[in-house]
């Protein structure tokens, strides 16, 4: 994994926007991996204002969410279609067709899984691969204890999860108890990975992924043996690695 050190949160998404500019500059057909949370929106706000003022063009770009909530429309406010519509493709010229996110509702998920894994495959492999990090490792929605074989599936959220989501929401009862995720083996076949780490609440987590063995425990661990990682983390989310970088 090389790792990228940023000042702070605008500083990591800045350099983490240059880079996905310079994948869509240089292939514009290019397959993109997204994801949600805090982490990842001040890097969409980048792209937002690049395709303003440069026009870098998203026209062909196919992307993938990781996950999405079981039990949220996607015109939920809290849904992750929602946030990306809001956050991100209502502001380039990306073709809505080609944006994909799981759906957390539909009658059967499993059947959901099964197709949301064959479009990976048939307009796939994603090039790139943004990610973020839960508190206990987790990527996507895939908890602590996830087998690292698995495909698009659907998950029981953890407690500890849902208590860091529930910020999100009005009470910690609306926050859904399951989810839809990308697997594990289904991100590793990303062809790069970029993974996005800011602020002190992440700085445990961040040592445990550089300093602890690879286990399933810790499911971000599993990026330690794909070829081509990078992370981008800035000074706080650093602050607890024994040798400093
Ligand atoms: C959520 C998402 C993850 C995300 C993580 C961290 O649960 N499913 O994809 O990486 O939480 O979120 P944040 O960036 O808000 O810390």
């Amino acid at each position: 994994m090389e790792l990228i050190k940023a000042k702070d949160y605008r500083e990591m998404c800045k350099l983490a926007a240059e880079k996905m500019i310079k994948l869509v500059m240089e292939k514009p057909n290019a397959v993109l991996g997204l994801a949600t949370g805090s982490t990842p929106l001040g890097t969409y706000g980048f792209l937002k204002q690049d395709y303003e003022q440069n026009g870098t063009s998203y026209q062909q770009v196919t992307t993938f969410n990781l996950d999405e909530y079981v039990g949220l429309d996607g015109s939920h406010p809290q849904s992750y279609r929602y946030f990306m519509n809001k956050n991100l493709f209502s502001g380039i010229d990306i073709q809505l067709d080609n944006t994909y996110v799981p759906s957390g509702q539909v009658e059967n998920m499993e059947e959901e899984c099964l197709n949301y894994e064959s479009l990976l495959r048939t307009k796939g492999p994603i090039d790139l691969q943004l990610l973020g990090i839960g508190r206990n490792g987790h990527i996507g929605f895939n908890e602590p204890g996830t087998s690292f074989q698995t495909n698009t599936h659907v998950v029981e959220l953890t407690e500890s999860t849902r208590e860091a989501n529930k910020r999100f929401f009005d009470s910690i009862e609306e926050v859904p108890t399951h989810a839809i995720t990308m697997g594990i083996s289904s991100i590793m076949e990303s062809n790069e990975i970029l993974l996005l780490v800011s602020g002190e609440s992440k700085a445990p987590i961040v040592r445990d992924l550089f300093e602890k063995e690879q286990t399933e425990e810790i499911p971000a661990t599993v990026l330690k043996s794909h070829p081509n990682v990078t992370v981008i983390a800035d000074e706080e989310a650093l602050s607890l690695l024994t040798e400093k970088v």
